[in-house]
């Protein structure tokens, strides 16, 4: 299932890249399904394969591969206005035919939830690499069923971990693995921002976020996130409880019709961690549609050692070590006097980093080519599931859960 970067190469179903008149230059076809949402269109059409149609795709060992999306969605105006707007050659309706299509290398979704797990099933019976957005499915057990297909298939897979891939957490992740911070006690996390209700401005995000049965949910949406995020810089996440609410029962929807929001707006959550060398460590991040933002970016997280903390947003990081913590002395008839937050140092990047999401498509394109396993796949997605479904459970049984141990 290798993608060859020479002259001499294989078609099959599931790696029939085509070669270009330079001889060496292979082309990846990527079917993109969902490109007229949200997602689909800003951060994996605009911010990801646009640009990459430009360059190509640089291999490890300096060949370039030509990047060739196909647009496919349900509305033909809407996807045939999308591909004349930006060039793109191919596009189609049917994401069957396209699934089919023995020259497609990748399909990728950024569809509704609700529609995800039965196009992945089908992309990988049909021998398709896949990528996708988040979450894989909208149950465990479909999660797993997921993970166990893609790893008998023997195809690359990816899910968007983009987080991981954002300058802020790029520092914050150095940060833990230069030791910077001695013993890490806590994570806390901050999400946020008040998402309008619809009747006098319109909402910023979709409708569907806000109905349970459209697979909305606050949960669903973000706690796939945090299990990454947990995994990628703490370590494990051994249990979870939960409180979720929906602050805001009713909604317009972008006709301006008045809806139930069936939903959870809001997901107040504490993880209890372990990191690779066993150390327990408190998590707790507070999700929120219905929050107004007195933060410097839309979410913040805060890691604190007995060595120094550290504040990670999309894209800044502030640390403070130790020998500069000050000693605040708890007096509420005294004005404070000291500016806590001028006493933060910020982490340099050192390096270029490039939008969080062409960063992951670029790595999965050449895992892809290389017929290696991409690190960000099916199963850890599957966790990501499995956070979100014990953390619904939690809130409602109103106790803590263990996590166990997902085996495929
Ligand atoms: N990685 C992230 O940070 C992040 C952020 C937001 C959303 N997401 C995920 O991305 C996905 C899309 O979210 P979005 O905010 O872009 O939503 P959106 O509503 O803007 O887009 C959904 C897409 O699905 C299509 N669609 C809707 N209903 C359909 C139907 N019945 N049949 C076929 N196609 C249909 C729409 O035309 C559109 O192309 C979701 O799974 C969501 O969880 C990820």
């Amino acid at each position: 299932m290798t993608l060859t970067a020479t002259t001499e190469q294989t078609a099959t179903a599931a790696n029939a890249a085509g070669t270009s008149a330079a001889g060496r230059k292979k082309v990846i076809r990527i079917a993109m399904n969902g490109i007229t949402g949200r997602m689909g269109y800003r951060q994996h059409l605009l911010r990801s394969i646009l640009p990459l149609r430009e360059t190509g795709l640089t291999l490890e060992d300096g060949t370039r591969v030509a990047i060739e999306p196909i647009l496919v969605g349900r509305n033909e105006a809407k996807v045939r206005e999308l591909a004349e707007l930006h060039n793109v050659e191919h596009w189609t309706t049917d994401l069957d035919e396209v699934i089919a299509d023995t020259t497609v290398d990748v399909v990728f979704d950024a569809s509704m939830t609700s529609l995800r797990a039965a196009t992945l099933k089908k992309a990988m019976a049909n021998g398709k690499h896949i990528f996708t957005e988040k979450p894989t499915a909208e149950t465990l057990e479909e999660a797993i069923e997921l993970a166990r297909i893609g790893r008998d298939a023997g195809i690359t897979a990816g899910v968007v971990h983009d987080k991981l891939y954002l300058p802020g957490l790029v520092k914050l992740r150095r940060l833990v693995d230069e030791g910077f911070f001695g013993r890490i006690l806590s994570i806390r996390g901050e999400f946020g921002y008040w998402v309008f209700e619809g009747d006098h401005q319109s909402a910023q995000r979709p409708s569907w976020n806000y109905r349970k049965e459209d697979g909305g949910g606050m949960t669903t949406d973000m706690f796939c996130h945090w299990n990454y995020v947990l995994e990628g810089i703490i370590g494990k996440v051994k249990s979870v409880n939960a409180k979720t609410a929906t602050h805001i029962p009713t909604r317009w929807d972008e006709t301006g019709r008045e809806y139930n929001a069936t939903a959870d707006d809001a997901a107040y959550g504490i993880f209890e961690l372990e990191t690779p060398d066993g150390d327990a460590v408190v998590g707790q991040i507070n999700s929120s549609w219905a929050v107004r933002v007195y933060r410097d970016e839309l979410v913040e997280f805060q890691i604190d050692g007995t060595h120094g903390s550290a504040v990670a947003g999309l894209n800044k990081c502030v640390a403070q070590q130790r020998a500069h913590t000050p000693k605040p002395v708890w007096n509420p008839d005294l004005p404070v006097t000291e500016s806590f937050r001028a006493q933060w140092q910020e982490v340099p990047a050192n390096a270029e980093l490039d939008n969080g999401f062409k960063l992951q498509w670029e790595e999965f394109l050449r895992d892809v080519v290389a017929g290696r396993e991409h690190r960000f796949g099916l199963l850890s997605a599957a966790r990501g599931v499995q956070l979100a479904e014990l953390g619904l459970q939690s809130s409602a049984e109103r106790r803590t859960l263990d996590i166990p141990e997902i085996e495929l």
